[in-house]
C-alpha cells in the first residue's frame, strides 16, 4: 500500500517545504489540478528532478486529446497522469497508448461516474494499471465521502490498482486501509494540517501496521 500525497492549493514555495519535510512517509507526489493550473508542467519538471527517487503523478484529469495531453506529462518526467472515467473511451485508449510508449502509467479517475462496475468493465478492457475512486472537494463539502464506493471498486475491480482519494486524514484513514486500497491519496488532510508532518507521518504508520 502507498501514500500518495496531492498538492493542490499550496504555493511552489510552500509545496517543496512541504514535501522535504515529509519526505520518508510519502512514496507518490502528486502534482494536484489547481497546482497544474498555476505551474504547468514545469512544477512536474521541478518535482522529478528533485525528488528523482520519489514517484511524481500529474493530475491532469484530462478530458480530450488523451494521447497529447498525456505525452505532454511523460514529457516532463511524470510516473503517472490522471484521465476521467466520464469521457470517451477512444481518450483513455489514447492515454494508455502514451504510457506505453512512455513506459509509465494512467489512472482513470472514477469522477462522477454513474456506473462504476459497468465503466470499471470498458475501463480495465483498455488495460490501464490504475482506477481512481474519487469524492471531490465540492462533494466532500456536501457531506460525501470515498468509502462505499471504494468498497464497489473493489468488488468489481479485475486486475487495476486501486487509489482512493476525498479528504482522507489520519483520523479517517483506518477504514480505507481496511476496505484495501492499493493507494491511500491525502492532500488537505496533511498539508492544511496544523503539523503536516506529524499528520503524515500517522498516515504512513497506519499503512505500515497494515503491511506488517
Ligand atoms: C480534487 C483532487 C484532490 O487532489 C484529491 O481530492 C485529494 O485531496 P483531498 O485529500 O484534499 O480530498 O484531485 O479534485
Ligand atoms: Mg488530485
Amino acid at each position: 500500500m502507498k501514500l500518495q500525497l496531492a498538492i493542490d492549493d499550496l504555493s511552489m514555495e510552500e509545496a517543496l517545504k512541504l514535501t522535504d519535510s515529509i519526505l520518508e512517509y510519502i512514496d507518490i507526489i502528486e502534482m494536484g489540478s489547481p497546482f497544474l493550473m498555476e505551474y504547468g508542467m514545469e512544477a512536474v519538471r521541478s518535482f522529478k528532478n528533485r525528488y528523482p527517487e520519489k514517484e511524481i503523478l500529474a493530475d491532469l484529469k484530462i478530458m480530450d486529446a488523451g494521447f497529447f495531453e498525456a505525452e505532454l506529462a511523460f514529457r516532463a518526467g511524470a510516473d503517472y497522469a490522471t484521465v476521467l472515467g466520464v469521457t470517451d473511451l477512444l481518450t483513455i485508449q489514447g492515454c494508455q497508448d502514451a504510457a506505453e510508449q512512455y513506459g509509465r502509467k494512467i489512472y482513470v479517475d472514477m469522477i462522477c461516474v454513474p456506473d462504476i462496475p459497468t465503466r470499471m468493465k470498458a475501463i480495465e478492457e483498455i488495460g490501464v494499471f490504475g482506477i481512481s475512486v474519487h469524492t471531490g472537494v465540492d462533494q466532500q463539502a456536501a457531506g460525501r465521502s470515498a468509502i462505499d464506493d471504494l468498497k464497489l471498486m473493489l468488488e468489481h475491480r479485475q486486475k487495476a490498482e486501486i487509489s482512493v482519494a476525498g479528504g482522507i486524514h489520519s483520523g479517517t484513514i483506518q477504514s480505507y486501509i481496511d476496505a484495501g486500497a492499493d493507494v491511500v491519496i491525502s492532500g488537505g488532510g496533511i498539508c492544511h494540517s496544523e503539523n503536516p508532518r506529524l499528520e503524515a507521518a500517522k498516515i504512513a504508520k497506519c499503512i505500515a501496521e497494515r503491511t506488517k
